[in-house]
This record gives C-alpha cells, structure tokens and sequence, in this order.
C-alpha cells in the first residue's frame, strides 16, 4: 500500500547506517568500542526501580491513567522545578506528561503550526527535530551553532524573513552534539528575540542535570518571562538512566502546555499508571544518584580530554551532556573519519554531518563507556599515527 505523502518525506535515519556496519563489524568477531551511540550504560537507580516494583502490585495501577496523566506525577514534576531551579509551576495547567521528550518535541508543531509556518533549528542538531517537519506539514530553516560563539547561535545573523515566518525556535543545553552550555545572558536574550518577533521557544532540556566543572546546567524557566513565550522539555531518560522507561515532561507555557495535551487526549491514555508513581519517586526521592552519575561522566570527560591531548589531538572539553565534538583531522570528512576509526581501529564514533552540514569537520563521541575503554580508544586511535605530539 502506497505511504501517505507525510510518512513518505520523514527523514531517513542518518544513525541506522552507523549502527549497521557497527552490528555487522561485531558480527565478524571484531572487539567495537562503541563511541558513537547515546543510550545510558548505567541501570536505573534501585530505589526507582522498587518503586515501580511496589506500585505494580497495586490493581489500582492497572487500570486507564487519567487521560492527563496522575495529579502525583505533575505535583512531582512541579517540586522538581521548584527544588532544583527555583521555578514555581502550576501542576495543572504547566505541566504536560511525556512519553519522553522526543514525543514532545515532534507534537508540538503538530500542535501549534500551520502549513507552510516556519521551525528555526539549531545545526548541528538532535535529527529528531526534523521528524516533524513532514508530519507537522511545516518549512525549517536552519542557524549554526559554531565553536567560536560557544556554541550559542548568533540571532543577529537571522534574516528578517526567518524572523517574520518562525513560529517556534528549538534550542538545546546542555547540548548534544557540541556539549555546550546555555548562560543566563543567553537565555534573556532569547526571551527578548521570542517577545519581539512572537516566536515560540521550545528548549530540549535533555542533559539538565549534566553539567561539569561544579555548574549547574541553566533552566531557560529560570530566565524572567521565560513562561510567556516557551517550554521547557525535561525528561527522566538520561538524569535517572530510564530512557527505555519513556517518561517525561514540557513544563511553561499555558497554551503550548494545552496544546500539547489537547493532542495527547486524542493519542494516548497517558503512561502506565505504576510508571508515573515511579517517576514520582525518582523525581522526589534520593538523589545522591545523580551527582554520583554527573561525576562518573565527568570522570569519562577527563580521561577522554586527557588522553585526546596526550597523542597530540587538540580538542575542546565539553561542559555538559555526555557527548564530546571532536574536531576531524584535515585530510579527511567527517564520514571519511567516522568509516576510518570503524575499519582501521575498531572505534565507532558518529560522523558530525549527521547532526546538520555545520556538524562537517566533527566527530561526536559518547561518555557511554568505562574509562579503561575510552583509554582504549585513544591507544588504537594513537597508533594510526594521525596527529604530531
Ligand atoms: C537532545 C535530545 N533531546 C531529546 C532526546 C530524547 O530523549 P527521550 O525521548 O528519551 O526523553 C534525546 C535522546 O537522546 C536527545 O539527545
């Protein structure tokens, strides 16, 4: 049977080729450090975990969540923002419940756009972002996110039409794939570009909880006004090592909140009751796991930087998320490189063109295994003899 026209120009998933040739390399027997995937090595927390084990006992669990999800795990969700950030938010009306952020994020120019509206994109970028553009009907441009401003996009290089037509601009930090960093001042003055040109914000705030050096990552509801022109999207999948779990949420703005619910009401019956009491539970509960885990990748993040500088390849630290971007060196592409490290090393890593075009010149490897692998890596890359000590 023929696709609809909006399945049809969904994008192909650039990964799916990486993640082959890593199957097929493993298949022959070959020992593949794998560098280039982003799914947490680390298990789940044990006290979330029984959490969930205790409420699936409970037959009331077992029955239709309320469509909007449980008034626990909003509360939760609410005291999260207000504990970590210092951001009231009102249960009810501010929050909305996921299925993970990567739900979120394709529903709301469902939601919230007509055909033809423009989505500006960050690039290099989450490729999920570009799920909806065929689904949502809409047009997406594009504005780079380069080393030399931090990673922070420059809005005074966006063009009056790209201001005139946007009606939502997605942002990213801490962020994959540079493992950049938002500030304050960067925040305010994405609030100024919403309130002057009526633009939605929509920030993906996947890596919140992974910051480095002794910093807290920003939340853009920390920002004044923040509320009145976007969302936040924050999700348990990589704070609380649940990403096979599908729990999150988009926190701020009324209407962007309704819109997104006023759609769930007609796709899903929200979580598993017994998953949201869990989540509660991470949400609330203990959280010497995650400074445990913050630390854990910063000590990743120091191997790798260290190692990196040892056989003479100049890189920059990330400040957040577990991804570091890692200049290519002249000779070759990113994909030359990424297909290079793969034959010749036994090193997956993914190619930076398949985050965006300015993802071209950079490899993004993940902090997703132990120190004595990531050491590895840098001995089987130091043999290709491809930088001058
Ligand atoms: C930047 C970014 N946003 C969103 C997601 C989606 O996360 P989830 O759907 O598990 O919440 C990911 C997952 O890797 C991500 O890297």
């Amino acid at each position: 049977m023929k696709l609809s026209r909006r399945v049809e120009q969904l994008p192909s998933q650039f990964f799916a080729s990486l993640a082959g040739k890593v199957a097929a390399a493993i298949k022959e027997g070959r020992d593949i450090i794998n560098l280039g995937q982003g799914n947490p090595d680390q298990p789940t927390p044990p006290h979330i975990i029984q959490a969930l084990q205790e409420s699936v006992e409970d037959p009331a669990t077992h029955k239709y969540s309320p469509f909007r999800g449980t008034e626990e795990l909003k509360q939760a969700a609410a005291l999260f923002y207000k504990r970590e950030y210092g951001v009231d938010l009102d249960p009810a009306s501010e929050i909305a419940i996921l299925f993970g952020s990567k739900i979120g994020l394709i529903e709301l120019p469902v939601a919230l756009m007509d055909e033809g509206e423009l989505m500006l994109l960050p690039d290099p970028g989450y490729p999920d972002y570009l799920s909806s553009v065929p689904l949502a009907n809409v047009a997406y441009s594009t504005f780079p996110l380069l080393e030399e401003n931090d990673f922070l996009p420059d809005y005074t290089a966006l063009t009056d039409e790209q201001k005139k037509l946007a009606k939502l601009l997605y942002l990213n930090y801490p962020n994959n794939p540079t493992g950049g960093v938002a500030t304050k001042g960067f925040f305010e003055d994405t609030v100024a570009l919403a309130r002057q040109n009526d633009i939605g914000i929509v920030h993906d705030f996947a890596y919140g909880a992974i910051g480095f050096d002794g910093d807290q990552p920003v939340s853009f509801l920390q920002t004044e006004g923040a509320k009145d022109v976007g969302v936040e999207l924050y999700t348990l999948s990589k704070t609380y090592n649940m990403a096979g779990w599908r729990v999150g949420f988009a926190a701020g703005n009324k209407d962007m909140i309704e819109a997104i619910n006023i759609l769930q009401d007609h796709l899903f019956v929200s979580l598993f009751p017994a998953v949201q009491k869990a989540a509660s539970e991470a949400l609330l509960g203990d959280q010497s796991c995650v400074t445990a885990l913050v630390k854990l990748y910063e000590q990743r993040r120091n191997v790798l930087i260290e190692e990196c500088k040892r056989i003479g390849w100049k890189v920059t630290a990330p400040k957040g998320s577990f991804f570091a971007w890692l200049p290519v060196p002249a000779a070759f592409t990113s994909e030359e490189f990424a297909d290079y490290l793969l034959t010749e090393a036994d090193v997956a890593v993914a190619a930076g063109n398949g985050f965006g075009k300015t993802g071209e010149g950079y490899i993004r490897v993940g902090l997703l295994v132990d120190d004595e692998r990531i050491r590895e890596a840098l001995r089987r890359i130091e043999k290709l003899q491809l930088f001058r000590k």
